[in-house]
């Protein structure tokens, strides 16, 4: 695994059909030697810089843990400790962390920073979240989706429902195209994923027999899937003021019990990135139900707490995913 060596992860473009399947074999060889209790370390040493100019919980924990179990060192940059943006550009900021560090993670809201910064810093960049894009996310979701079925991805049918237009949808239509799933977009016309991005996965699944699916019918899009996903509907970065207008637009795409029976597949499985708005426990969850009367937002809660819901371990599997990019570009 070091023909990956050196490369920077700042979408699933960067990478072949081959290279996104290395990396999820290894993801799951190393999930495997963690469980025996026969973790090797390849990454003593190493120093990674974690950028953060949104907040996180799993992403920043996932980068730090992956190094710490590997035998490297992080070090957290929050949304308002470091330089970057206000005083000094991508490009400078690049060109200092690539003197120290090993590698750099970087979120925030432009794919542009990512990018200036993957060819600026002289080490691997990785996309830990920007608008567009949400590439290690998508090894976890697919890593996930490979435990929990005895299908080969290549046969699995993936509905993903509401804001797709965005970071989540756009990484799921790639990243499905690449393995060459049946992959399904499940949103309001006006929310749908963007010409651009969709010639992409065109593009791909004529080489990988991936089929795309971009629908605004709930029953036809989740008919017969294997897997249901959804995101939030108002993604970090987003004023508030858009809850009331993404709420009347989004409430017919919101996953609960009926929906999932319209998959007819009663083995079909939930999927989300988390976090999520499924009960009134967080401050924005219970304000939202103040003013529109919903205890959940784009999952009801009985789907979030039940059988089918596999949302903890697609968490868990962000650790062993990101570990995975880390030992292959670094190791
Ligand atoms: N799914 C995800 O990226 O979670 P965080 O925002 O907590 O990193
Ligand atoms: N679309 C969401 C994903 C969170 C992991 C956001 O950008 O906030």
């Amino acid at each position: 695994m070091t023909h990956l060596k050196g490369r920077s992860f700042t979408k699933e473009l960067d990478f072949s059909v081959e290279e996104w399947r290395s990396l999820l074999d290894l993801a799951a060889r190393l999930k495997q030697e963690r469980r025996e209790g026969a973790e090797r370390q390849r990454l003593t040493g190493k120093k990674v810089a974690l950028l953060f100019e949104k907040t996180s919980t799993r992403t920043r924990c996932a980068f730090e843990v992956a190094m710490m179990e590997q035998g490297g060192h992080t070090t957290y940059l929050d949304p308002a400790g470091s330089q970057i943006g206000h005083k000094e550009s991508a490009a400078d900021t690049a060109r200092v962390l690539g003197r120290w560090y090993d590698g750099i993670e970087f979120r925030g809201a432009g794919q542009d920073v990512v990018e200036t910064l993957a060819r600026h810093a002289g080490v691997p960049v990785y996309n830990g979240l920007t608008d567009d894009w949400h590439p290690t996310q998508m090894l976890a979701d697919q890593l996930t989706i490979m435990e929990h079925t005895t299908k080969p991805l290549s046969e699995v049918s993936y509905a993903f429902v509401g804001d797709v237009r965005n970071n989540m949808g756009n990484s799921t239509l790639i990243s499905s195209a690449l393995m060459g799933m049946d992959v399904r977009l499940v949103a309001p016309k006006q929310q749908q994923t963007s010409r651009e991005v969709r010639e992409k996965a065109e593009a791909i699944a004529a080489q990988t027999g991936a089929r795309i699916t971009l629908t605004d019918d709930v029953e036809a899009g989740v008919e017969g899937a294997d897997f249901v996903a959804t995101d939030v509907w108002v993604s970090l970065g987003e004023p508030k003021e858009l809850w009331a207008s993404r709420i009347e637009l989004l409430r017919p795409y919101q996953v609960n019990q009926d929906m999932m029976r319209a998959t007819g597949n009663p083995r079909a499985k939930f999927l989300h990135c988390l976090p999520a708005f499924h009960d009134r426990h967080t401050s924005v969850g219970e304000e939202l139900y103040q003013a529109t009367g919903m205890s959940a937002l784009e999952v009801t809660d009985d789907v979030f707490e039940s059988e089918a819901s596999v949302v903890f371990d697609q968490a868990e599997n962000r650790m062993h995913t990101i570990k995975a990019i880390l030992v292959a570009t670094l190791a």
